[in-house]
């Protein structure tokens, strides 16, 4: 199915948003502020990641997209890099039968040929196993970077139109990574930072942005919807005016 941007045409709306995108930031300062070291929130974070899978579900959101690692977190003290890398190897091997179980298409996109050969292995199995679920599907955004997304789209769409010096919008997010899912509806950053940090920045055109200071292994139900609600009080113009939309022209 092939999903027409929210820059040319307006998306339906609903009630809930279709497709919820997630900077999941403040799991170190969660544990600072307790004393405890930095990957303590990480454990916590993973916690709160079940959480909001759970409660999407419950809620019929269709789409939800959660940046785990960017591709600049390689930066991060090695220790911490290979601890991120090692619970996610966990939270793999713990949750993907569940997943499962519960309907749920996982994908994870980013550049992967970085990662462990066993982590891509297990990525792939995870993704083979829950191909045909259709309740939700949960994207996890790895070693995932907005302008790297761009720059392979755009690598894939030169080599697949030989010849061709004058493209659409349509030709290049084709080959985005999330091709397969709508454009994010809403977008939500914990942990007080006001800024996309080269998460989905083609994608991100017209969603509705919020920031909340909550940390992310805080971030519980009820933190869930009221970014929902946020969103649901607000009117999605695409360009157009308040009149035009009233009239649905
Ligand atoms: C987000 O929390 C998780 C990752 C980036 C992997 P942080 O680790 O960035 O937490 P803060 O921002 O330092 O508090
Ligand atoms: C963004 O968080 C990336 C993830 C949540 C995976 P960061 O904590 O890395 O972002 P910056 O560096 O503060 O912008
Ligand atoms: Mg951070």
């Amino acid at each position: 199915m092939i999903f027409k941007s929210s820059t040319t045409a307006v998306p339906d709306a609903s009630s809930v948003p279709q497709h919820i995108a997630i900077i999941m930031d403040g799991n170190g300062r969660w544990a600072t502020k307790r004393f405890l070291p930095r990957v303590a929130g990480h454990m916590k974070g993973v916690e709160a990641v079940r959480d909001c899978v759970d409660a999407c579900v419950g809620r019929g959101i269709k789409y939800l997209t959660l940046f785990a690692f960017s591709s600049e977190n390689w930066r991060r003290p090695e220790e911490e890099v290979s601890l991120l890398m090692r619970l996610f190897v966990t939270a793999l091997e713990r949750e993907v039968s569940k997943m499962h179980a519960n309907d749920i298409r996982l994908k994870v996109v980013g550049d992967l040929s970085r990662f462990d050969p066993k982590l891509q292995d297990m990525i792939a199995n995870a993704q083979r196993r829950t191909a045909n679920n259709t309740q939700l599907t949960l994207t996890v955004c790895a070693n995932y970077g907005g302008r790297w997304d761009i720059m392979q789209a755009t690598s894939k769409m030169v080599a697949a139109n030989p010849g061709v010096v004058d493209f659409t919008e349509e030709q290049l997010a084709e080959h985005l990574a999330m091709a397969y899912a709508p454009e994010p509806d809403l977008f939500i950053r914990t942990g007080g930072e006001e800024r996309i940090s080269n998460f989905l920045l083609w994608q991100l055109a017209y969603s509705e942005l919020y920031f909340t200071d909550t940390f992310w292994p805080d971030f519980n139900t009820g933190a869930l919807d009221a970014a929902i609600s946020s969103y649901q009080s607000r009117e999605r113009r695409f360009g157009r005016t308040g009149a035009q939309l009233e009239t649905k022209t």
